[in-house]
């Protein structure tokens, strides 16, 4: 197993639809390994492939405390419903930043697992929020989309000065 880098916003990679996985094979199960360590190490709750700058239909969620319960979902399709709540979310790729952000309640996902083998899960709660998120960045979406264009650059901005101070 490796831990991958992660992008971070702004980097224009994380903007990258994703492809769906065509066979889950060996490259996938190794893909799927290493997210699981980077999340881990991190330490987060999610990641998309896309934050890794692989551009296939991969996220990996733990909500856990105790960090042993991840889910792995491949080409995951989502429906949601319920209301539509307002939580504080983070991302891996905008480090350091919390916000509030709206989401459905219940999500249904249909997906296939590490094996290839379909399956379908319906999540409240935390499970569902970070469902939503990761599946967003998929789609090349991120987080602070859901913001102001004033609090979307004001957070750029802090953090490409993070970024040239550290290279
Ligand atoms: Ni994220």
């Amino acid at each position: 197993m490796a831990i991958l880098p992660i992008l971070e916003f702004p980097d224009p990679r994380l903007r990258t639809r994703a492809k769906p996985v065509q066979k889950v094979d060996g490259r996938i199960s190794k893909l799927v390994d290493d997210m699981l360590e980077t999340m881990y190490e991190a330490p987060g709750i999610g990641l998309a492939a896309t934050q890794v700058n692989v551009h296939e239909r991969v996220i990996v969620i733990d909500v856990t405390e105790s960090k042993d319960a991840p889910h792995v979902f491949i080409n995951p399709s989502l429906s949601l419903s319920g209301n539509i709540l307002e939580t504080e979310e983070g991302c891996l790729s905008v480090p350091g930043f919390y916000e509030p952000v709206t989401r459905h309640e219940f999500v249904r996902v249909d997906a296939l697992d590490a094996s290839g083998n379909a399956f379908s899960l319906e999540a409240e709660g935390l499970l569902s929020i970070c469902i939503q998120h990761e599946c967003d960045h998929l789609e090349g979406k991120l987080f602070v989309d859901y913001l102001s264009g004033l609090k979307r650059t004001r957070i750029k901005k802090k953090l490409v000065k993070l970024q040239k101070q550290s290279a």
